[in-house]
């Protein structure tokens, strides 16, 4: 199974469909990343906040895989916004996964209320050189944000990470993201498992392409140039989730999606949220 990447303005690419590792731990998530990557995974999302990176560099060490196959995200959040303390966070979590470098870098949050994210994001420039780090990108940031990242640092974010599922649409962001050459990470992009996938339409659409309502859902998603990083620790639905290359949705259909949006956008910009 071989998953198609997107490329990024700073000339890497990022593979457009990653495995999501909130809310599992060390122990829980290691045999989960050897399952993933033996399926076809090259793409793992962790956090600072995760608490999960010794299971994560774990995981990919006991798989076999070489380093370079694999596309590694972390996040830095508030602990290590300002005064530059983005540079010992990333040395934390090169140390935590037992890795030389990652190959994106996001700060969490923008948490407004603090206003140290252009700053941070300054010190994210100077890690950019260090070696220890490819590319460098945010989470949760609105247009706001991203306007004052672009008018006041040098290096543009190559992605934003953000809530994104068919009832979220986010259109105005993932329309503000492209314009700028920014790619969109939709997290939780299965709605977290809670009724979206019981969804009338994307049901019917399950059947007419004798795939499931979650494939339809993944096949959405990139088909608007989005990279997905659908959560699971099943190694049957693992496979299922990368497995979503061989149909494509008519523009109708994606509309049909699209339509489905409530507008419902979790507040995920204080340190509130688990992601
Ligand atoms: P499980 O770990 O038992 O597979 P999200 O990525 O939107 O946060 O959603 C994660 C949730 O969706 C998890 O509860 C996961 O459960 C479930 N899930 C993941 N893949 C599928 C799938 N293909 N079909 C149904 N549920 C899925």
């Amino acid at each position: 199974m071989t998953i198609p990447t997107l490329p990024l303005s700073d000339g890497y690419t990022i593979p457009q469909i990653g495995l999501g590792t909130a809310s599992l731990n060390d122990e829980q998530i290691a045999p989960v990343i050897v399952s993933a990557i033996e399926a076809g995974y090259r793409h793992i999302d962790t956090a600072f906040r995760y608490k999960n990176q010794r299971g994560v560099g774990k995981g990919i060490r006991d798989s076999g895989i070489a380093r370079q196959e694999v596309f590694v995200t972390t996040k830095l959040d508030g602990e290590f916004q300002g005064n530059d303390r983005a540079i010992a966070g990333l040395d934390e979590c090169l140390r935590q996964l037992d890795l030389d470098y990652v190959d994106l870098l996001l700060i969490h949050w923008p948490l407004p209320q603090r206003d140290e994210y252009v700053s941070t994001w300054k010190t994210f420039e100077t890690l950019a050189d260090s070696g220890k780090v490819r590319s460098i990108g945010v989470s949760n940031f609105k247009p706001a944000h991203l306007d004052r990242l672009l008018a006041e640092t040098t290096i543009r974010p190559v992605a934003n990470q953000i809530q994104l599922n068919p009832r979220i649409t986010r259109s105005d962001q993932h329309a503000y993201d492209q314009a700028h050459d920014i790619v969109t990470v939709a997290w939780s992009p299965l709605g977290q498992g809670k009724g979206l996938l019981d969804e009338p339409t994307l049901q019917t659409l399950a059947a007419t392409y004798g795939k499931t309502p979650a494939q339809v859902v993944l096949r959405w998603l990139t088909g608007l140039g989005i990279v997905a990083i659908p959560r699971s620790s099943n190694p049957e639905r693992l496979r299922q989730n990368i497995d979503i290359f061989d149909f494509t949705l008519t523009a109708a259909e994606m509309d049909a999606i699209s339509a489905l949006d409530t507008g419902a956008e979790k507040r995920v910009d204080s340190d509130t949220s688990g992601h």
